[in-house]
C-alpha cells in the first residue's frame, strides 16, 4: 500500500479545545468545522468534541453531515442560507442561521413554521465582507422585530480582517466599531476567531469561534501553535521511495528548477500535489527525515517530491518522512510555500489515507 497518510490525533484536538477554553475562560466555544473540519474529517472531529457547545459550518450540507453523524449540539450556518427553498430543511434540523443581508430577513418574514429559529445578526465592523453596515442597524432592528419565526433576543456577531497581525491597529478599530454600534443592545455577542482568541482578549465576549487553533496551528504571523501551548492535530507523512546519486550541476524534476551545487544524494518521497502537498513550495522547504529537516529540491510532481539527503546520509528506502505535523510545524512549511497553514490541511486530497488516533475515534477512512 502507498504509505502516504494523514494521522489525525484526536487527543491533540481535545488538548487544543481545553487550551482555548482556558484562554477564553469567560466565553462559550463554537468549534468551527467547515471545509471538512479544515481537511481533518468533519464527522470525526465533531464527534471527538463532546464539550463543544456549538459547531459552525459554511454550508447546509456540512450541517446535515453532522446531524447524520449523530451530532446533537446546535450548528451555526456561518453564511446563513443561500436559497429560500432551503429553509424548511434548515428548520427541521434546528440549525442556527447567520443573517447578513436584507433578502434573508424578507425570506424569514415569509416563512411559515410553528418552530422558532435562532439567528445571529452579522455586523460589518470594517472587513467589508459579509454583514450589515453599522448605519443600517436601526432599520434592521425594526425589520427583525416584525419577523415572527425567530427566537428573541437574537445574537450578534462580527469578524476580524487582520487580527493575525498584532501590529495592525485595525483589529482595535473593528472592536470599537462593533461595541459602539451595538452598545444599546443587551444581546449575546461573538467576534473572536483564532487570532482574536489568542491576542485580542477584549474581543472574547460571550462566544468565541476558533477554527485554526483547534487544529493546533497558530494564525499569528511568525509563530507556531507550540508558542501558545497548542498541539498539531494533522500529521502528514509518507516514506522515501527511491534514493539516487546526483552529480554537481545535474538537476531533478520537471522544469529543472534545482541544480546540485556538489555531488549529493536525493531521496524521492511518495507524496505530491495530487495528495495536496503545495506545488508552489520552494526549493529549501523543510521536510523531516530521520530526526532532521532536509530541503525540498526541484518542483513538486503530482505523486512525488525530491529532498536532498546529502552526500553522507544513513537514510533508507521505506524510512518515514514527515511533511508537516508534530516534528515539523505546518506554519513553517506554509511560509516556504507562500501560503497559510489553513490551505495546507484543507488541501489534503481524498487519495491520502486518513488514520484517526486517540479516544473516541470513529476509525480509519
Ligand atoms: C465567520 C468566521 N468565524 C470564525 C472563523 C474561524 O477562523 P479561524 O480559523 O481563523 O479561527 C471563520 C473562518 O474563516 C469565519 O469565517
Amino acid at each position: 500500500m502507498r504509505p502516504t497518510k494523514a494521522i489525525i490525533d484526536l487527543d491533540a484536538l481535545r488538548h487544543n479545545f481545553k487550551t482555548i477554553q482556558r484562554i477564553a475562560s469567560d466565553s462559550r466555544v463554537i468549534a468551527v468545522v467547515k471545509a471538512d473540519a479544515y481537511g481533518h474529517g468533519l464527522a470525526h472531529i465533531a464527534t471527538a468534541l463532546p464539550d463543544a457547545e456549538m459547531f459552525a459550518v459554511a454550508t447546509p450540507l456540512e450541517a446535515y453531515t453532522l446531524r447524520d453523524a449523530g451530532i446533537k449540539q446546535p450548528i451555526l450556518l456561518l453564511e446563513g442560507f443561500f436559497e429560500e427553498k432551503e429553509l424548511p430543511k434548515i428548520v427541521d434540523n434546528d440549525l442556527h442561521l447567520v443573517v447578513h443581508h436584507s433578502p434573508q430577513i424578507e425570506a424569514l418574514q415569509r416563512l411559515e413554521t410553528n418552530k422558532k429559529l435562532n439567528i445571529w445578526l452579522k455586523i460589518d465592523s470594517g472587513m467589508n465582507r459579509l454583514g450589515f453596515k453599522v448605519e443600517e442597524l436601526p432599520q434592521i432592528e425594526k425589520d427583525l422585530a416584525k419577523v415572527e419565526c425567530i427566537n428573541k433576543p437574537i445574537r450578534l456577531m462580527s469578524h476580524f480582517a487582520s487580527a493575525d497581525d498584532p501590529k495592525d491597529c485595525f483589529t482595535d478599530q473593528q472592536l470599537k466599531t462593533f461595541l459602539k454600534s451595538t452598545k444599546h443592545l443587551i444581546l449575546e455577542r461573538s467576534m473572536a476567531n483564532s487570532a482574536g482568541i489568542l491576542e485580542a482578549h477584549d474581543a472574547h465576549f460571550d462566544w468565541v469561534r476558533p477554527g485554526l487553533v483547534l487544529y493546533g496551528c497558530s494564525p499569528m504571523v511568525g509563530t507556531t501553535g507550540a508558542d501558545y501551548g497548542l498541539q498539531p492535530v494533522m500529521n502528514l507523512e509518507s516514506q522515501i521511495m527511491s534514493i539516487r546519486h546526483v552529480k554537481k550541476g545535474e538537476s531533478t524534476g520537471y522544469g529543472r528548477h534545482w541544480f546540485a551545487e556538489k555531488d549529493t544524494m536525493i531521496g524521492l518521497v511518495a507524496i505530491g500535489y495530487g495528495d495536496g502537498y503545495p506545488r508552489h513550495a520552494k526549493n529549501g522547504t523543510p521536510v523531516w527525515v530521520n530526526g532532521r529537516t532536509v530541503p525540498l529540491v526541484g518542483r513538486v510532481s503530482m505523486d512525488m517530491l525530491a529532498v536532498e539527503l546529502g552526500a553522507k546520509h544513513n537514510d533508507k528506502i521505506g524510512d518515514r518522512v514527515v511533511l508537516w505535523g508534530k516534528e515539523l510545524p505546518a506554519e513553517v512549511v506554509a511560509a516556504h510555500a507562500d501560503t497559510i497553514p489553513y490551505t495546507l490541511s484543507c488541501g489534503v486530497t481524498g487519495r491520502v489515507h486518513f488514520e484517526y488516533r486517540g479516544q473516541q475515534s470513529l476509525g480509519d477512512q
